[in-house]
């Protein structure tokens, strides 16, 4: 979980880290790789197979199913013959097994945030980004949507990298990195004897 306050560059980071933007300094190792150096192509191949994308407003096409809209991602690189079985593997895990033909535009807040977690899980991404995925949402679909994130985690052995606001609503976490002032620390709460991670 990455925490701090407004402004401290927490979707900056995380941006960087899904390689939507490039660092003007520094290097991004992802899997040993250094993503700075990667071309476009292969930041286009590497976003698409290794992460997945979750955030605040689900941003689901509205003229389009649960299903479709879940489909999309995968759709990018091809077609294939089990996109369809996973989708509908994913919106069942979700809670949304019955919803699949609905159109995107019908179902409520909570249920669109449910959709973006099945959609960022399409690709099987190794790594999920999730920027305030619980922010536009009041706290007993909060809550819903947390323990969601966390029993897929788990499930299917991903690492969910989740910036908030929301920190009591995640409970335990394996590691909380905190971002002040344009420095990464180690734990919950910055101060001075914790330690600098950049
Ligand atoms: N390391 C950095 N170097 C240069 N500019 C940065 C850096 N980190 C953040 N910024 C700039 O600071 C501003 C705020 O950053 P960002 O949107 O990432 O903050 P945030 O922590 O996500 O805030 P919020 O909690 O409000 O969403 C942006 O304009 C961003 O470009
Ligand atoms: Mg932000």
């Amino acid at each position: 979980m990455i925490v701090g306050s407004s402004g401290s560059g927490k979707s900056t980071l995380l941006n960087m880290i899904g390689l939507l933007d490039h660092p003007s300094g520094g290097k991004i190792f992802i899997d040993g790789t250094d993503t700075t150096t990667l071309s476009d192509d292969r930041i286009s191949s590497f976003r698409n197979t290794k992460l997945g994308f979750i955030f605040q407003f689900s941003n689901l096409l509205a003229d389009l199913s649960v299903l479709e809209n879940v489909l999309l991602p995968r759709q990018i690189g091809g077609t294939d013959g089990t996109a369809e079985k996973d989708a509908i593997g994913l919106l069942d895990t979700v809670g949304l097994r019955t919803q699949l033909h609905k159109r995107a535009n019908k179902i409520s807040g909570g249920q669109a945030q449910r959709v973006a977690i099945a959609r960022g899980l399409i690709n099987k991404p190794s790594i999920v980004l999730a920027d305030e995925p619980t922010g536009n949402l009041d706290s007993v679909t909060s809550e819903t949507i947390v323990q969601l994130m966390k029993s897929m985690a788990k499930k299917l052995n991903q690492t969910f990298i989740i910036v908030t606001h929301d920190r009591q609503h995640f409970g335990d976490v394996d590691r909380v990195i905190t971002i002040k002032d344009g420095k990464a620390f180690e734990g919950d709460q910055p101060s001075s004897k914790m330690e600098v991670l950049v």
